[in-house]
């Protein structure tokens, strides 16, 4: 197997389209520009084998959240992006994961949670602790916190949802 197919998720200007641009393309989107629906691709090496990623970006909006079932059933691994400076992003998570696994009805679904925009810590409103313990609460997944402005975990969320997905 060398195909993945992730979805982000999570809700409004959290920094998901941010997120994925900064892994695929390697630059930062400053403008918000609220998403539809988006699809990214790329091709990189993974612990020697080479691999191709599919990266749906999806929208945080409360009119398209019908949309995300849909997502859920076709992808294989999860993104969940909250944004440490705005708590209720956070509260988020735990109504989509609570979906996912329903959608999924599978005991274990691949899962990388990430608190992003950690360049704003003077902001913080959700602590690492906090974090590190919902991740821990749910099969078969991690926890880093990132920023998509300086590049900071990019990296590492996607070969870590990789790496799940492949030892599934
Ligand atoms: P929707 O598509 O509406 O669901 O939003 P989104 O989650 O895709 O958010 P998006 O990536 O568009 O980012 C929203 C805003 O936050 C933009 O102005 C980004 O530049 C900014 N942003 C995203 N990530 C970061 C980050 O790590 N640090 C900082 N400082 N700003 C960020
Ligand atoms: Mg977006």
């Amino acid at each position: 197997k060398n195909k993945f197919f992730v979805a982000v998720m999570g809700a409004g200007s959290v920094g998901k389209s941010a997120l994925t641009v900064q892994f695929t393309q390697g630059i930062f989107v400053d403008k918000y520009d609220p998403t539809v629906e988006d699809t990214y691709q790329k091709t990189l090496e993974l612990d020697g084998d080479q691999v191709t990623v599919e990266v749906l970006d999806t929208a945080g909006s409360e009119v398209l959240v019908a949309m995300r079932e849909l997502y859920m059933k076709s992808a294989e691994g999860f993104i969940l992006v909250y944004s440490i400076i705005v708590k209720s992003t956070f509260y988020e998570i735990q109504d989509i994961v609570e979906q996912l696994f329903r959608v999924k009805d599978e005991d274990e679904v691949p899962i990388v949670l990430v608190g992003n925009k950690i360049d704003l810590d003077s902001h913080r409103e959700v602590s690492t602790q906090d974090g590190k313990q919902l991740a821990a609460s749910y099969p078969n997944c991690d926890f880093y916190e990132a920023s998509s402005k300086e590049r900071i975990n990019v990296d590492n969320v996607f070969f870590s949802i990789i790496r799940r997905i492949k030892e599934k």
